[in-house]
């Protein structure tokens, strides 16, 4: 293992927890997250609850994250959020282009390649999503569709000293109890290490590329095995404190 690669484990909340029941759960985050060395934790709540989990966070090793940000400092963007903000909420990561905005709120590969670099450019580090619908995997289209995904930010993140992390999450096994096998994880996060050596050695040694999909306690182990999975990124395994501690502690071992 590459040292600047610690394995990150990062929890998507999406649209829960978005007021006072995000403090207990931040509070379990620190409990088990104290016990932890060598791995990274990291939280993304609801902008609603931002503020109030980077208290409770306060002077913990969990790092804070935004789901989403606007591309432009401010604007008239009614409804929108940008780095800046995130900034001065406490936030030292953004997750960038999750399959659920490319679905839901039409990002496209050039909007979440803006997004990346208004992350970079406001000292947010990017968790930048990608993956494959389940017609695209069984089209035998998946390392294509994910390279297009990964070319439309390479310049932005080559051209950046910062070490960012993307996030492989196959749309197939998101929120589906559908993993990915660790073969088939490794596969695609092996050719992703590869596109970005193709670009710099150096790119590739310093971005940590992680797994998302249900990952759960009882999965996380095989999957963080793999040698080009450098950590995971967890949704509903993440609200709760047993199972995304479970998680964090299975990536101690790598
Ligand atoms: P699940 O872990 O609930 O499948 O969600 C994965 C995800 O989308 C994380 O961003």
């Amino acid at each position: 293992m590459n040292p600047s690669r610690t394995p990150l484990i990062a929890g998507n909340w999406k649209m829960f927890h978005g007021g006072q029941s995000s403090v207990p759960l931040a509070a379990g985050v620190v409990e088990f997250a104290k016990e932890l060395t060598n791995v990274e934790v990291v939280v993304a709540p609801p902008f609603t609850a931002l503020a109030a989990v980077a208290a409770e966070l306060h002077g913990s090793p969990v790092g804070l994250a935004g789901q989403n940000l606007h591309p432009k400092p401010e604007g008239a963007y009614t409804g929108e959020i940008s780095g800046p903000f995130l900034r001065e909420c406490g936030c030292a990561w953004v997750i960038v282009g999750h399959s659920e905005r490319r679905q839901y709120f039409g990002e496209t590969d050039a909007v979440v390649a803006d997004k990346v670099s208004a992350a970079l450019a406001n000292g947010l580090i990017p968790i930048a999503c990608v993956g494959e619908t389940l017609a695209q995997r069984e089209a035998g289209e998946t390392l294509r569709v994910v390279k297009a995904q990964v070319e439309a930010f390479l310049d932005v993140i080559a051209q950046s000293s910062e070490a960012v992390a993307i996030a492989y999450e196959p749309v197939w096994a998101i929120g589906t109890g559908k993993t990915a096998g660790p073969a088939e994880a490794e596969e695609v996060h092996a050719a992703i290490r590869t596109w970005l050596a193709n670009k710099a050695q150096s790119l590739a040694d310093r971005t940590r590329i992680l797994y998302g999909g249900s990952v759960k306690a009882d999965n996380a182990a095989a999957l963080l095995a793999c040698p080009n999975v450098d950590g995971a990124l967890v949704g509903g395994a993440s609200l709760d404190p047993g199972s995304f501690g479970a998680i964090a502690r299975a990536a101690q071992a790598k």
